[in-house]
């Protein structure tokens, strides 16, 4: 399964890398905004240092929601760097975009995924990746996680080659369910990343081995 970071920080981005684990990036309109990423031509250079430093895909989320415009913006998008992938909505001149892209050879993420027959029609197009908003799903006390593996099973019976990336993660346990499940890529927060270090038994138990090295080299030092 790979990981790709869901946010347009670059330190965040920068820790992830850091950490070995990084295969992509995602953003969307709402992380560009909180990063204070304003005008066309600051959110496309901030999306030129994003593929600087990050070699897998990094998605971007076109802002028009008509066929046309979306195309449009999906070339200037794509012109931006080789890894870039077109990130559009899922409606209907989005589903039509992502074939006409699929056709151009653009790669594409059909964004706001929220059932299963939205993710079949998205795989029909052609679309690269979808993204089902998990953490959104389970929101509105339905469950997010039956959501990616009814997709599964659809794609793996279909044999479509659209990859589920499980989207809207909110913590480590939903990165881990995501995986059981089959998603192909997790996109989630650096903090749920890092929440998956943690085991209050790792702890302890690195401290009692360190304790143990240490009482060995006095007990060793104090004999000799
Ligand atoms: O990038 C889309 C998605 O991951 C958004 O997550 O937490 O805003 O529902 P969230």
């Amino acid at each position: 399964m790979k990981f790709f970071i869901d946010t347009a920080k670059i330190e965040h981005i920068q820790e992830a890398k850091d950490l070995g684990i990084l295969d992509g990036v995602t953003t969307n309109p709402s992380l560009m905004a909180k990063e204070g990423i304003t005008g066309r031509q600051n959110i496309y250079r901030h999306y030129r240092k994003i593929c600087d430093l990050v070699s897998g895909d990094v998605s971007a989320e076109v802002i028009s929601t008509d066929y046309k415009g979306m195309l449009k913006e999906a070339r200037a998008l794509s012109e931006i760097a080789e890894n870039i992938v077109v990130k559009i909505p899922m409606i209907r001149d989005g589903v039509r975009a992502i074939s006409t892209l699929t056709g151009m050879g653009i790669k594409t993420n059909c964004t706001l995924v929220f059932s299963a027959g939205q993710a079949l029609l998205a795989a029909k197009a052609g679309a690269t990746y979808v993204s089902p908003f998990i953490g959104r799903i389970d929101d509105t006390s339905w469950d997010g996680m039956q959501l990616i593996s009814d997709i599964f099973d659809i794609f793996s019976l279909q044999a479509f080659e659209t990859e589920i990336l499980a989207a809207s993660i909110r913590n480590g346990l939903h990165i881990v369910e995501a995986a059981k499940v089959g998603a192909d890529v997790v996109t989630c927060p650096l903090d749920a990343i890092l929440s998956l270090l943690k085991h209050p038994l790792t702890d302890s138990g690195l401290q009692k081995f360190l304790e143990d090295h240490q009482k060995a080299q006095t007990d060793a030092l104090s004999r000799s």
